[in-house]
């Protein structure tokens, strides 16, 4: 199922995804949408973020139900994205189960995260950021936390995870309606906010 008015930005940690999210947040049609991440601020969210941290070691399985179950509250949940379409909103969200699909992908194989990430649904337009993990690792070891995925070998496994995903979901019947749209994320930060705005701008929200 795809939801009307539902966007998500993937792409390999450092790709840039929560700067145009800022960008996004200061325009002033910014009232009409809910923005949010994954992993959430909820519990499971937040011990997502010890795992990985590298405070809390799991087998990588159970790493991925963690993510599906964080996703099913952020779905599913009182305030969660099924809701605020409902109540009139665009939702906008960094990262989604292609992250699942990608990340404990490599971690885990192909196979648990496709069957934890099948029942949700689908995003309205997917925006991929694409770019090396030797780019990408730059950007961000300007940070003070590092996290477990963070590093060359385990980007390119993912890099190469998602353009796989991505790929097999341009061929899905289930997925026919939703739009991918891949950003080369090594261009300026205003060349791809207008990209980003152009094709956000059609969504039926705003032109109603
Ligand atoms: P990220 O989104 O880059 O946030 P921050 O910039 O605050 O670190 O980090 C989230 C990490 O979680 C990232 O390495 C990808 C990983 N992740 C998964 O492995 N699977 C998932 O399903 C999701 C949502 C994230």
């Amino acid at each position: 199922m795809i939801l009307n008015n539902f966007v998500v930005f993937e792409g390999i940690d450092g790709a840039g995804t929560s700067t145009q999210l800022k960008i996004l947040k200061s325009r002033p049609e910014s009232s009409k949408i809910d923005f949010s991440a994954e992993p959430t601020d909820c519990e499971t969210g937040k011990f997502l973020r010890q795992v990985l941290g590298g405070k809390v070691e799991l087998d990588p399985k159970t790493t991925a139900y963690l993510f599906a179950a964080d996703r099913a509250e952020h779905v599913y949940g009182k305030n969660g994205i099924i809701n605020s379409i409902k109540n009139n909103k665009a939702v906008i969200i960094d990262r989604y189960l292609f992250s699942s699909l990608a990340y404990q992908g490599v971690s885990c194989g192909k196979e648990l995260p496709r069957k934890l990430n099948e029942g949700f649904p689908l995003p309205q337009i997917l925006f991929f950021f694409d770019i090396a993990p030797e780019k990408s690792l730059t950007r961000i070891k300007s940070r003070d936390v590092t996290e477990i995925y963070e590093n060359n070998e385990y980007l390119t496994q993912t890099r190469k995870q998602y353009l796989d995903v991505i790929e097999e979901y341009k061929n899905l019947e289930s997925a026919k309606d939703m739009k991918i749209i891949m950003i080369d994320a090594t261009q300026s930060v205003e060349e791809i906010s207008k990209i980003i705005w152009s094709h956000i701008s059609k969504l039926p929200i705003f032109n109603s």
